[in-house]
């Protein structure tokens, strides 16, 4: 009959392989952490992270859908199937590594620590004694681990970074340690409380990368080559330029 046949024509495309145009992908992103992901007043996702990879799967030939999950767990989401890509300025590391795979790098950043305006804090090691908020199991989690211990109570932690920056103003905290794009831009959107920031030479450079199922090699491959096209066709520079005005 022609519905037979017209399902398996549909089956036969469906087996395809490379058709990944034909695929929306659900992309887990913790839309709390500004200026790479954040909700706007009609609860989409938007930010650096958005448009990078928007950008990305528009040159690959794919479709992204941006949910709103949770820091605590998004990995898991991979391991799972429930998400297909992690975009959420994630820091690439040898331990994360060794569970999911990374696109090529797309962002260099690194820790800061942001403190209150009287703060005599003026180094990381200052830190030792102090009450430090994180947002949990980050690269600003690990960095405190190794300077305090891992189970130091003064480690505050926190499941968004905002949440542990609204705890320095607060006093709740002596200090903060997180991403530089988070730290300038929660400083610069609260002016008035006059937070300093502290840029301290032993912290290492970091790389964000869009994180993937381990062993998803087609879905990598297909982020890398838009990575690479925008890259090359300056529209990633315009993001870019848009989001950090150099
Ligand atoms: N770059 C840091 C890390 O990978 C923090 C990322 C937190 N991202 C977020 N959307 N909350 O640990």
């Amino acid at each position: 009959s022609a519905l037979f046949a017209a399902l398996a024509v549909a089956s036969l495309f469906a087996a395809t392989p490379g058709r990944a145009a034909d695929k929306t992908f659900q992309v887990a992103t913790d839309a709390a952490y500004a200026p790479f992901e954040s909700l706007n007043d009609r609860q989409q996702a938007v930010g650096f992270d958005i448009d990078v990879l928007s950008a990305v799967a528009a040159k690959a030939g794919f479709k992204v859908k941006f949910i709103n999950t949770p820091w605590e767990g998004i990995f898991a989401t991979l391991s799972t199937g429930d998400r297909d890509i992690v975009a959420s300025a994630v820091t690439i590391t040898p331990e994360r590594k060794q569970t999911m795979d990374f696109s090529d790098p797309y962002f260099e950043a690194k820790q800061l620590i942001a403190v209150g305006p009287g703060s005599k804090i003026t180094k990381f090691a200052d830190l030792k004694t102090r009450k430090i908020g994180v947002q949990t199991g980050t690269t600003g989690d690990e960095v405190v681990q190794k300077l305090v211990g891992k189970t130091n109570p003064n480690i505050k932690r926190f499941e968004s970074t905002p949440l542990a920056l609204k705890e320095l103003l607060n006093g709740g905290v002596d200090a903060v340690v997180a991403d530089n794009g988070v730290v300038v831009n929660f400083i610069t959107n609260n002016k008035s409380e006059k937070l300093k920031v502290i840029d301290d030479s032993s912290f290492a450079k970091e790389y964000y990368g869009f994180a993937v199922k381990k062993g998803n090699k087609e879905m990598l491959q297909q982020i890398n080559k838009g990575l690479a096209a925008i890259k090359a066709d300056g529209s990633y520079d315009a993001i870019y330029k848009k989001y950090f005005g150099k």
